[in-house]
């Protein structure tokens, strides 16, 4: 791990969606050899357990509330290399996935500082993987798009909804609770039909998740009971429909 991770190096990391044996296996031992990690909000104790030697700072943003913002974030981890130090910054899921990490790499790149990435496993794969079920479907769904709903305040949804619309993509919509129920209107008046198969999936891989399984146009009310804080992935498609009856029986069915 010396060779790979020396003194003055930063890794951006995966943490995965939240159970620590979601980590890779580089993870962990990156994390056991960091003298700092920078941590996300949605990196949950259970991770944090497993470097207990590391200094551990948490530049976490929840719903809109950043503790740290980006440009402070990216300076921090500069200065903890250049001071030496291997540091991990440590992101829920994928760094590569909404986790901001071109940022990241510019400003180490900038200052001529070491920096590498180790993939995790994004909430998309995690929720299809809890609810039994395939993001993709042979013959239906050729297509699966990843995409955020989540806009500065103000900002309208800048979507290409004929494209999003077409039955054949599923959709894995990160940051989409606020903004389901315009996400639902706008896709179902782009003509996708209203009884397309939905999956909210709440706190994927932690103790406290959540499957609701429903229709596109009950997704408003799908959404309704989530917390703010609670992180929630929308899968929308024919593929997110198939799985197991025993596993559909366990999950909440509202149509
Ligand atoms: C800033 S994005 C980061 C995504 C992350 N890089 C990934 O690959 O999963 C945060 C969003 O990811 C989704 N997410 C992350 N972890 C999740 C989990 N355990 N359960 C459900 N959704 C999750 C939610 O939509 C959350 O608002």
């Amino acid at each position: 791990m010396a060779e790979v991770f020396p003194a003055g190096m930063v890794w951006l990391v995966g943490a995965g969606p939240g159970d620590p044996d979601l980590l890779t296996r580089k993870a962990e031992r990156l994390l056991a050899a960091a003298d700092v990690v920078f941590y996300d909000a949605l990196v949950g104790p259970a991770i944090l357990a497993l470097a207990p030697d590391a200094e551990w700072i948490s530049v976490g943003k929840r719903s809109g509330r950043h503790s740290k913002d980006q440009r402070t974030i990216d300076d921090l981890i500069v200065r903890a290399a250049l001071a030496g130090r291997r540091v991990v910054r440590l992101k829920g899921g994928d760094p590569s996935i909404f986790g901001r990490s071109t940022e990241e790499l510019a400003q180490c790149a900038r200052h001529g500082v070491p920096v590498r990435i180790c993939p995790g496993i994004t909430a998309a794969s995690a929720a299809a993987a809890s609810a039994h079920t395939s993001l993709t479907l042979r013959g239906q769904a050729r297509r699966l798009t990843l995409l955020t709903a989540h806009v500065r305040a103000g900002e309208p949804l800048d979507i290409d909804w004929d494209v999003l619309a077409q039955p054949e993509a599923t959709l894995a919509i990160y940051m989409g609770r606020a903004a389901a129920p315009e996400l639902a209107r706008a896709l179902i008046d782009a003509g996708r039909a209203p009884d397309t198969p939905v999956l909210v999936a709440v706190n994927v891989s932690l103790p406290d998740e959540r499957l609701i399984r429903g229709r596109l146009d009950a997704l408003p009310f799908l959404v309704r009971a989530i917390g703010r804080d609670d992180p929630t992935l929308l899968l929308i498609g024919e593929a997110v429909a198939h799985g197991p009856a025993q596993v559909r029986a366990s999950v909440m069915q509202i149509c």
